[in-house]
């Protein structure tokens, strides 16, 4: 007899899911059987992924939504609710980061890194909160990175943004946990995405950079959108405030 994740009836928000892995997640959360709406600033690219969450048979709305602007947050939550009558999960998954050392870096790239990264997190695990305590359920699962575990070259800003994330994740896991609400962290290497093309390209090529990596290869997004499809079902029903690196053994810390 097979093991199957079951998301049948479940409502799920994944930010950023318009492209990368934000869009892989929400393409896995649906064919686990969850309806998802997908908020993204980009709101022609989340359309296209409603429609493929459609086309599936799953109920998909697309939303746009700037994470750094609360009111957009909750305006994200209520089209939820509106189409799928609840919020289950919520995959904090949009982020931007600056590619450069911190000596060019200015007050305006921190600002960005920060706000959506940081902020935008914040922003959108505040608009669920009341929803998932009231039907004492939720998963929040939070997209990290092991630059915010370890510290990255060229990446100090926006290290320390999912250094923040992280610490997110630990405090609200507790302040929640009474009310059968989970928060984790994944923390990817670096995956083979839309955003990350520059990075690796400006590291030398996705070979060059393999070498750091115990299982010899860079990430594609279903590595990652398998671990959180784990951490926003009930197989994950016991974890929380953990934080779990999906990095081909980059990392190897507790
Ligand atoms: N790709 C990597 O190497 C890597 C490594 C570690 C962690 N991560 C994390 O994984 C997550 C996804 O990364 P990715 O590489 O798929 O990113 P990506 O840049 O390919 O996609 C990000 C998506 O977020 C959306 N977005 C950006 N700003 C937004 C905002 N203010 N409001 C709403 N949506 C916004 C974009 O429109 C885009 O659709 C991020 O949290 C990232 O930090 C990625």
């Amino acid at each position: 007899m097979a093991v199957s994740i079951d998301l049948f009836g479940k409502s799920a928000i994944v930010t950023g899911g318009g492209r990368g892995i934000g869009r892989e997640t929400a393409l896995l959360l649906a064919r686990a059987g969850a309806n998802v709406c997908i908020a993204d600033m980009d709101e022609a690219s989340a359309q296209n992924v409603a429609a493929e969450i459609r086309a599936l048979g799953v109920g998909a709305i697309a939303t746009r939504t700037n994470v750094t602007l609360a009111e957009d947050t909750q305006a994200m939550v209520q089209a939820a609710i509106a189409a799928h009558g609840r919020v289950d999960i919520l995959v904090n998954n949009a982020a931007v980061w600056t590619t450069k050392l911190f000596k060019d870096m200015t007050p305006q790239d921190y600002d960005r890194d920060i706000r959506v990264t940081l902020y935008g997190t914040l922003n959108a695990s505040r608009a669920v909160l009341d929803v998932m305590t009231a039907q004492k359920y939720g998963r929040i699962v939070n997209l990290i990175s092991d630059a915010g575990r370890i510290g990255e070259p060229y990446l100090t800003v926006y290290s320390a943004a999912k250094g923040g994330v992280a610490a997110f994740t630990k405090a609200l896991a507790k302040e929640v946990g009474r009310f059968n609400i989970t928060v984790n962290g994944v923390a990817p290497g670096i995956t083979n995405t839309p955003g990350a093309q520059g990075f690796i390209e400006g590291a030398g090529g996705a070979e060059k950079l393999a070498k750091a990596y115990p299982l010899r290869r860079l990430a594609e997004p279903i590595d990652i959108a398998n671990v959180i499809l784990f951490l926003a079902s009930d197989m994950s029903a016991y974890m929380t405030g953990q934080i779990f690196s999906a990095s081909g053994g980059y990392t190897t810390i507790g």
